[in-house]
């Protein structure tokens, strides 16, 4: 009999650059392949591709598009090697995404085409920002993980990249053009209606219609998003994330899964500097045992799924 794999998408972003996203995938995928998974880590970032250089790797030279557009055939073709047993890389469909706009079910196909190279695990790197290619790599996928450093800026980013996430999920539920005119009028933070959260969102339209407000509330329950803190140095920064897993359920309705929080070590741009993977050339460093620690986090996570 052949035993059907499981494969899982995971996605990591983040309203904010320069937070640590690519540093986090590259570890994350370093150490699942080091458990002996098969893993594919995808560069979707448009502004400036990097995750290769937390490889160790240059600019690899066949991209996603390349396929899109037929310059090579098999898919199997654009994923580069990267030196590690079980880990491939492919970098992003920068001209796939920047000119063509894709759809959200076009997106969708292109994962799924990903997804049938024999692997156990395809890792986002989204890049910063909360376009709606971001967004939809982020909905589409099993597990979608938000970055965040313990700084105010990165904190309002969080909260705007959840909200764009959510309202983006509902509006390719909701089908009724009413649903659907509420939900671009909630994205205006100032709207007449005084929508201000999705709990709002969804407080209205139950007063509008009953039987669509519950569907969007069971929605609303099984988004659940994680999240990461990187950088901290303090047991306030570690508590932040709490604070904003709170938050979250109580004003915006949104169940949060604080996954941990990844220690400022200095480890970290030495590996960088040496064009060196943080793992393999500190394995041991805080930074590391973080990334190692969500890393499992994530993998228990994945086996209470139902
Ligand atoms: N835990 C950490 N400790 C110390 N420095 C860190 C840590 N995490 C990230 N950095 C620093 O932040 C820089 C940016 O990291 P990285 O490139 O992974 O961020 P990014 O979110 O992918 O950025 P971009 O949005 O530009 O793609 C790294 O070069 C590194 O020096
Ligand atoms: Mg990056």
């Amino acid at each position: 009999m052949i035993s059907q794999k499981a494969k899982y998408i995971w996605a990591l972003g983040g309203g904010k650059g320069g937070i640590g996203k690519s540093l986090i995938v590259g570890g994350i995928g370093i150490h699942i392949a080091q458990l002996g998974k098969k893993v594919i880590l995808v560069d979707t970032d448009l502004g400036g591709p990097n995750l290769h250089t937390c490889l160790g790797l240059p600019l690899p030279r066949v991209t996603l598009a390349d396929f899109i557009k037929r310059r090579v055939e098999d898919l199997k073709d654009v994923v580069s090697e990267t030196g590690f047993t079980n880990l491939g890389l492919i970098s992003g469909a920068q001209e796939f995404l920047a000119s063509a706009n894709p759809k959200y079910t076009q997106k969708l196909r292109l994962l799924r085409k990903i997804q049938s190279l024999d692997i156990d695990y395809l890792i986002l790197d989204l890049g910063s920002g909360t376009s709606f290619n971001i967004l939809d790599f982020f909905l589409v996928s099993d597990n979608g993980i938000l970055i965040m450093v313990p700084e105010p800026t990165s904190v309002e980013n969080t909260y705007r990249f959840i909200k764009s996430a959510f309202y983006r999920r509902l509006r390719r539920i909701a089908s009724y053009r009413e649903i659907k005119e509420l939900l671009d009028l909630a994205l205006d933070q100032r709207n007449v209606r005084g929508i201000r959260t999705p709990r709002d969102l969804i407080e209205e339209i139950e007063r509008m219609d009953g039987q669509i407000g519950r569907t969007l509330r069971q929605e609303a329950f099984k988004f659940r998003p994680n999240l990461i803190i990187n950088q901290v140095r303090t047991d306030k920064d570690i508590e932040l994330g709490f604070s904003v897993k709170s938050i979250c359920s109580q004003h915006l309705g949104i169940q949060l899964d604080y996954l941990g929080y990844i220690y400022y070590d200095d480890c970290v741009w030495h590996s960088v500097r040496k064009k060196r993977p943080l793992l393999l050339e500190y394995p041991e460093s805080k930074a590391s045992i973080g990334i190692k620690m969500i890393t499992n986090n994530l993998l228990r996570n994945e086996q209470l799924k139902p």
